[in-house]
């Protein structure tokens, strides 16, 4: 129905979507660092927008699943192209590939694994329920968010989900902008290496949650 092109903004467009909700989501994250009263006001305040937010989320999972199915489109066409699977995995020139752009496929794969398992941990879950228990008090969704990553094998995973976030977005971010014509001997390379320091704040500002509730966190209680 679309062309390879048409399907190349397609996924250039609902990526750029999916970083601006990354951004946002962060952003919201960050107020765990407040402490359990601040943390839940903000998770709190965010309820209030209900059903507007619901129509957000819809949309965001709308964007989500475009993103992942019109991928599926370019890569079968390619498999195609070349002729079978195994001529595609023979042909394509590896050495000139970054390793982000090698492990798309599976950084792709771990994220929406990731995400299916995360909304099970602290979207579809009782926030007020047993695992929001600290010290015999409930805290909230501030208490599913500590009590899940003062485990070390939860964090870990996390962790690595973070790193191949981070990966999927150092090559995602300069593809996008590839597949929009900025290709210039000038600012292609500051296109790619602003890429790659975004790709590595988000992992550390990330990651750094699970850290404080493991190493800061843990040590104080
Ligand atoms: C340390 C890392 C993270 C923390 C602490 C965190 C925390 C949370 C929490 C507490 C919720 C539930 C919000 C609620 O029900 O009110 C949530 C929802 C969600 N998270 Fe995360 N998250 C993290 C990383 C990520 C990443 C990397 C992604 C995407 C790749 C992501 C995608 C989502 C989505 C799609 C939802 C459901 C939509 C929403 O309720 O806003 N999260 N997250």
């Amino acid at each position: 129905m679309f062309s390879s092109i048409a399907k190349k903004q397609i996924v250039a467009v609902t990526g750029l979507a999916l970083i601006g909700f990354i951004i946002a989501h962060l952003a919201g994250n960050l107020f765990i660092y407040g402490g359990p009263d601040v943390f839940n006001a903000y998770a709190e305040e965010l309820a209030h927008f209900r059903p507007a937010l619901y129509v957000v989320e819809y949309a965001l999972l709308a964007v989500f699943i475009i993103h992942i199915w019109v991928t599926a489109l370019l890569v079968l066409e390619n498999i195609k192209a070349r002729g079978g699977l195994r001529r595609y995995a023979v042909d394509k020139p590896v050495g000139n590939r970054s390793l982000a752009t090698r492990l798309m496929p599976y950084s792709g794969t771990y994220i929406l694994l990731f995400v299916l398992w995360h909304l099970l941990d602290f979207t579809f879950i009782d926030h007020d329920g047993p695992r929001s228990y600290i010290a015999g008090k409930s805290y909230g969704l501030y208490g599913v968010v500590v009590n899940s990553f003062a485990d070390p094998a939860h964090s870990f995973l996390y962790i690595v989900a973070m790193c191949f976030l981070g990966l999927h977005l150092a090559h995602g971010a300069q593809s996008c902008a590839q597949t929009f014509g900025f290709n210039h001997p000038k600012y292609t390379p500051a296109i790619k290496k602003f890429s790659r320091y975004f790709a590595v704040l988000i992992v550390i500002a990330y990651s750094s949650i699970p850290l404080y509730v493991l190493f800061i966190m843990g040590t104080r209680t």
